[in-house]
């Protein structure tokens, strides 16, 4: 008999997640049922919003992982047996698959993915949940316009980094914002932004009027707080502001801080709107087959930064919360 490994979520952490907020459990792999089939997980997708999930509120645009559920997120895997005729064994799919080697799955919601065409981790990185929210958060709601400066947050992230290099696309000029010299060299040398802060040591205020004088057209702020704060303090006159996460908040064991210079929407006639990735999941393929182009024809970078085996599950997870992360955090089961 198989044995699945999978964690399974323990207690609800109480600020920075903790290996004792799971347990790592080792459970025999039940037989399937009709309609059924059995994914052998390869590579699991570490994003943020899985910070969210851990916690009790209901509140929330999905419900909480219950304790003692496999902790929730997106992966890939490959088919190993199938009772359902709508998947052949061989085939490789994405979807909600959760921390562990192996899913059983009636199918529903899952997207078939052909590792033929890219490896497998882009399919959870710029080819998944991430690029189209950079995609649909930045084109649909950002809006950016020719010679438009566009401000980024999280910008060395899975992302962030694609917004910049969207905006860069599209002809706007390119502000982004993250920690450490080495991102901030990244972003400009290698993905072509023309500026970037770190917010770890420069004074973001006045790096920002230095960098933006006439102001900001679009902000897209993956962090929220004291940076979305200092953004909203730079708008130019009908800037369109972006709320895509505040990252910098998920760990909050008080309220979230909200931004004291919203007041400067009114001044300058901005607009702040939130985007929701799985609102543009019918418009999947347009995204896909464009972002598909552009980084076949060299136009669009990706990184993934992919650590091996699903027993670094916490460790490897709050490194998206340190900032260790070098692009798409992806976790490598086999
Ligand atoms: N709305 C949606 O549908 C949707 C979909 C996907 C993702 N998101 C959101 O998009 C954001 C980025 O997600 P991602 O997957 O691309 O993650 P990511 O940017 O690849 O990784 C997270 C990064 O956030 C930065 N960070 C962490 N704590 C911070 C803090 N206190 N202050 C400033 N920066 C901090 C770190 O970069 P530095 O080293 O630069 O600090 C870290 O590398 C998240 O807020 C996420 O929730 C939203």
């Amino acid at each position: 008999m198989t044995n699945n490994r999978q964690f399974l979520l323990a207690r609800r952490p109480v600020g920075a997640i903790q290996r004792s907020d799971f347990d790592f459990a080792t459970m025999p792999l039940r037989a399937l049922a009709e309609g059924e089939i059995l994914i052998r997980i390869s590579h699991v997708s570490l994003d943020p919003a899985m910070r969210g999930w851990m916690n009790a509120s209901t509140d929330s645009y999905m419900p909480p992982v219950a304790l003692g559920d496999v902790m929730r997120a997106i992966a890939v895997g490959r088919i190993v047996e199938s009772r359902n005729p709508g998947f052949v064994v061989g085939d490789h799919v994405t979807g909600l698959l959760g921390v562990q080697e192996y899913a059983i799955h009636n199918g529903v919601g899952l997207s078939k993915v052909d590792p033929s065409l890219a490896p497998l981790p882009l399919f959870l990185g710029a080819l998944g949940m991430p690029g189209l929210t950079a995609y649909f958060g930045l084109l649909d709601v950002g809006q950016p316009k020719e010679g438009d400066t566009v401000l980024v947050s999280g910008a060395a992230g899975a992302v962030g980094a694609l917004v910049g290099q969207i905006a860069k696309l599209k002809g706007a000029r390119v502000i982004g914002i993250a920690g450490g010299a080495d991102k901030v060299r990244y972003l400009v040398e290698e993905l072509g932004f023309d500026a970037a802060i770190d917010y770890k040591t420069e004074n973001l205020a006045a790096a920002l009027r230095q960098h933006a004088p006439k102001g900001v057209d679009v902000f897209f702020d993956n962090v929220g707080g004291e940076i979305l704060d200092a953004a909203l303090a730079n708008l130019a006159h009908g800037a369109r502001v972006v709320i895509c996460g505040a990252i910098s908040q998920y760990n909050n064991t008080d309220a979230v801080t909200g931004p004291s210079n919203y007041l400067q929407l009114l001044v300058k006639r901005a607009t702040m709107r939130g985007v929701m990735v799985s609102d543009y999941y019918h418009r999947a393929m347009e995204a896909i087959t464009t972002m598909g182009g552009w980084i076949q024809g060299g136009k669009l970078k990706t990184r993934e930064h992919v650590v091996q085996g699903l027993d670094s599950f916490p460790d490897t997870f709050a490194k998206l919360f340190n900032g260790a992360n070098q692009g798409k955090l992806v976790l490598q089961v086999v």
